[in-house]
Formats: structure tokens, C-alpha cells, sequence
């Protein structure tokens, strides 16, 4: 059968830094996106990836005495190792100095060209090297960099431009028929003002460096690192090479990003596209920046934080919990140790581990480590299943539209439904008792944890299975789809519950 299909992105990574905690942010939002879609069983596409080319990279490179493609091949590992370390499960991987990459970034470029949309000129402005971009005298900020605040260069070169200002009024017209193309509302916002403001054309080429792509009908220039760059969404899924996959994939369904690359990705990417009549990407999804302690991440103040550290720290699925459990998803968030330790031991511990053990352990010590069919139900057991339904929908609601943050928030409404009917009901006097009713309240908690387990995987995929093996389950959640285990069901297909040691053990803060 033919599966529905899901093509999801995050940027691709400058590989002059090693990667930190903002990158991870982006990468793993990414992988809870691909790990939902594909337990809604779609056939997933997710790409990440390295820009490889540009003046940043030269000059990191010619600093450390290497050629700028050595200080590629040597960092790239960085990005690779650290996926591997938080689970993400990208199915493609593009490196923009990768030859079937200049093939396409060569073909646009002429094709674009050759149409007109882009022309010789010659161009002066005020250039900041670290974001790779121009801005006009209005544009700075007290004569900095709008975006970093640092102090730009005054350049002038001969540079290819892109006709971006014929596309204001047709962009503007995608905009507003297109309510939901730029995610949340208020970067919609703010991408179609700047729109009205009216588009300038667009230096698309270089001369004042060397590592790029070259312009193919004039080997003087070389490619705008951010045309190579945002070329990459359509390279990494076969543009050129195998064009039945790239036709069933294209268009992509969200291109994941930080707010501050909205600009390139809301307004030139599309033009790009629409130039070379490719419909542009379903969805552009820009989420919010971290700041740490209370402080903006930097190399100056030594505040860069490690995700390799966090992770040994704390654990690679508690990271990947806190950083959606802690912030709605396109707002900014404040990363602290205080705040990972206290989320550790207060929704994890407590209210998600407790309702693990104690529902493991009753199944294990009242019912010999099965689960039975419902016996005898009341009015509150039909209640406990329903309102379950209820979360589950919630959650998926908010899943579709990237609130993680509500949808967690669904998952631990159902926890404390969860702990709250164990101690109203408890089995422990249903036990002693020799009440019937206790085989209906140990189904309903087992098919809770069940089905909270697939809610989690997304986030915590190695703890999801945990749970699964604690409750016998004998399958993998990888392969679970959600739209089979959202109902309550019974199976004798189980392995004998028993005790387990904590799933989500305390960490002293
Ligand atoms: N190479 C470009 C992207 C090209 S995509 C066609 C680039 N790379 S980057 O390495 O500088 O940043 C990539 C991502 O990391 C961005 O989405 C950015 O928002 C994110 N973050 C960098 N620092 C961050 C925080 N402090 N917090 C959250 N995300 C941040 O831009």
C-alpha cells in the first residue's frame, strides 16, 4: 500500500562551530515531528544536514591553518556524533559540499538566470560577515548588525542579483491565502509587514571570497551561501537524481527553523522556488531562542552549553522531554540546571514513575503478573476510559500543530486522572476484598500506561519502550501505530509483569 507521505527539515548547520544546545533544540523538535507522523503511520522524510561553504568557514579555516574543506570533514563528525547520541532519526543527511549538491545549486542558479530573474550588477552595502548577510544604512542598529549586533564591513562588489522585488506583490499574494504557510501567527506577522514594506533585489553572488559554489557562467563568482544553502531542501530529497522520489515528497511539509533565519526562509526561499515554478514548502515553523541562566548564550561568556554534557548528566530523553515540557514550542525559554532537575524529579519521578511502579507492582503482586479481561464495571471505570479518549485527541490535535508543549501538557492531565483513579479505586482494597472489579481497574490502568507510552515516544523513545517491556508488552513501540493502540483492548500476548527498578529514577539537584 501506498503510504501517505511526510517531508520534514531542519536547517542545515554551520560547520564552523561545534554544535550546542540551540542546534540540538532544532534537530530534536524535528525528530519528535518524525517519530509522530510515522506512529500516524506516514512514510517519514526527515533531512538535516551541514553548510559546509561560505567566508565564515574560510577564514575558520585559513585561522587554523587548514583548508576549509578539511575543517568540514573534521566537524562535521560533531554533528553526526551528537545525533546518534539524542536518537535523532533522520532519514537523509546533505552536506552542502557534496557534489550532487553543486549540481543543483549550478542548475537553479542558470536556470533562474537564463529566465531573467537574475542579472549582472554591482552592489554596495554594509556586510556582516558572521550572519552572511547585507543591510542598509536604515536597516543597522546604532550602526551594528540588526541580527548580532556586531560591526559590519562596507563592501562593493560586482554581484549577480535575483529579481526579488518582482515577487513582492506574488509572495504577498501566497501570504494571504496561505494563513497557516509561516507558523506561529505572530512570525506570520511580522514576515508579511516586512513583505508590504516592498522587496529589493537580492545579491545572489560573491567575489570578495573563494569557498563556494561557482556561478556557472561566470567561475569569478561564487553562489550567496544562503541560495546554496536553501537549496539543500530539494537536493536531500533527489531534485535532479531521482525524480519520482522527489516528486512524491515535494512539497515539503515544514521546514523547521529558529526565528532568526525566518527572513531567508519566508521570503527568498519561495521567490526562489516560485522562479523556478516549484510550489513552495506547506509550512515554515520558526520556534523561539534559549537563553541560559537568565543569560544569551555565548562564546564570550563561556555559557555555551554542551549537549553532550546534559545528556551524561541527566539523560538523553529526560533533555529531550524538558526542553518541550518547559517552554511552549515558538516562544523563547530560559535553560537552567534547577529547572532540568526539577522537571526530572517532579513530572518524571513523582507524577509519571510513581503511576510506572505502582501500576507494575499491583499487576505483579494482585494478579500474578497478568492483566485480566473486565470482569464487573461501575460508572467511574467507563468514565476512566473515556475521558483517556478525550487526552488522546487533545494530544493529537496538538501534535498536528507542533504544540508539544500542549500536548505533553494532555499527557500529564491523563497522569493525574491516572494516579487519582489508583487512589479513589484502590485495588488494594478491591484485592483484599476478593472484588471482581479489581481485573477491571488493573485493565484500564495497563491499557492507560499503554497508550501514555506511544503519547511519550516521540519524546522519550528509549523511556516509552521501558514502559512497554515493564508492562509485558512483547513488540516495539518503534513500529506502534497510534491509531491501533489509542483504544483500550485485551491481550493475552503479554510477558509476565514484574518488579522493575524505576523507569524515571530522582536526581539530587
Ligand atoms: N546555516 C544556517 C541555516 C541554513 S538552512 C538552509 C544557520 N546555521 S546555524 O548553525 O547558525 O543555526 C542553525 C539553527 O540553530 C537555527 O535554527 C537557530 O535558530 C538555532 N539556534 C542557534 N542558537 C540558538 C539558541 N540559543 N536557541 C535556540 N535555537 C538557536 O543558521
Amino acid at each position: 500500500m501506498n503510504k501517505k507521505k511526510y517531508y520534514i527539515t531542519t536547517p542545515i548547520y554551520y560547520i564552523n562551530d561545534v554544535p550546542h544546545i540551540g542546534h540540538a533544540y532544532t534537530t530534536i523538535a524535528a525528530d519528535i515531528m518524525a517519530r509522530y507522523k510515522r506512529i500516524c503511520d506516514y512514510e517519514v522524510f526527515f533531512l538535516t544536514g551541514t553548510d559546509e561553504h561560505g567566508q565564515k568557514v574560510e577564514q575558520a579555516a585559513s585561522k587554523q591553518g587548514i583548508t576549509p574543506r578539511e575543517l568540514a570533514d573534521r566537524m562535521v563528525y560533531g554533528f553526526i556524533d551528537l545525533w546518534k547520541k539524542l536518537n535523532i532519526s533522520n532519514t537523509g543527511f546533505i552536506r552542502t559540499t557534496e557534489e550532487r549538491h553543486r549540481k543543483v545549486v549550478q542548475y537553479i542558479f542558470k536556470k533562474v538566470f537564463e529566465k531573467g530573474d537574475i542579472y549582472l550588477g554591482e552592489y554596495e552595502d554594509w556586510y556582516c560577515i558572521p550572519c552572511e548577510s547585507y543591510f542598509t544604512e536604515f536597516q543597522l542598529k546604532d550602526g551594528k548588525c540588526p541580527d548580532c549586533l556586531r560591526t559590519p564591513d562596507r563592501l562593493k562588489e560586482e554581484s549577480y542579483f535575483f529579481r526579488l522585488s518582482d515577487y513582492t506583490e506574488r509572495l504577498l499574494e501566497y501570504l494571504e491565502s496561505h494563513k497557516d504557510f509561516i507558523m506561529p501567527e505572530i512570525r506570520y506577522n511580522e514576515v508579511t509587514s516586512f513583505v508590504r514594506g516592498g522587496l529589493r533585489d537580492l545579491s545572489v553572488s560573491r567575489t570578495s571570497f573563494q569557498w563556494g559554489i561557482k556561478v556557472p557562467m561566470n567561475e569569478r563568482h561564487v553562489v550567496y551561501v544562503w541560495f546554496d544553502a536553501l537549496t539543500n531542501y530539494l537536493t536531500g530529497i533527489g531534485y535532479l537524481e531521482d525524480d519520482e522520489h522527489f516528486q512524491s515528497f515535494w512539497p515539503c511539509d515544514v521546514h523547521l527553523i529558529g526565528k532568526d533565519i525566518l527572513r531567508f526562509h519566508a521570503v527568498y526561499w519561495p521567490c526562489f522556488l516560485m522562479s523556478m515554478d516549484i510550489e513552495p514548502p506547506r509550512h515554515i515553523f520558526a520556534h523561539g531562542w534559549w537563553t541560559i541562566e537568565g543569560q544569551k548564550m555565548s562564546k564570550s561568556l563561556g555559557n555555551v552549553v554542551d549537549p553532550h554534557e546534559i545528556v551524561e548528566t541527566y539523560g538523553v530523553d529526560e533533555f529531550r522531554f524538558f526542553l518541550f515540557r518547559e517552554v511552549p514550542f515558538g516562544l523563547d525559554g530560559d535553560f537552567s540546571k534547577n529547572a532540568i532537575v526539577g522537571r526530572i524529579n517532579g513530572d518524571l519521578a513523582n507524577d509519571f514513575g510513581n503511576l510506572v511502579s505502582r501500576t507494575v507492582t499491583m499487576v505483579n503482586k494482585f494478579l500474578k503478573g497478568k492483566i485480566e479481561r473486565p470482569k464487573k464495571k461501575n460508572g467511574i471505570d467507563e468514565n476512566f476510559e473515556i475521558e483517556t479518549k478525550k487526552y488522546v485527541d487533545e494530544y493529537k490535535k496538538s501534535m498536528d500543530a507542533f504544540g508539544f508543549y500542549k500536548a505533553l501538557q494532555s499527557c500529564f492531565d491523563m497522569i493525574s486522572i491516572m494516579n487519582r483513579y489508583i487512589d479513589s479505586e484502590a485495588p488494594w482494597r478491591l484485592h483484599r476484598d476478593g472484588d471482581e472489579r479489581l481485573s477491571t481497574v488493573m485493565y484500564n490502568l495497563w491499557n492507560g500506561l499503554r497508550i501514555l507510552a506511544v503519547l511519550f515516544y516521540p519524546f522519550m523513545p528509549e523511556k516509552s519502550q521501558k514502559i512497554w517491556d515493564a508492562i509485558g508488552i512483547k513488540s516495539s513501540v518503534d513500529k506502534a501505530s497510534l491509531e491501533d493502540e489509542e483504544n483500550f483492548y485485551y491481550t493475552e500476548e503479554i510477558s509476565e509483569i514484574t518488579k522493575i527498578a524505576p523507569i524515571f529514577p530522582r536526581i539530587e539537584g
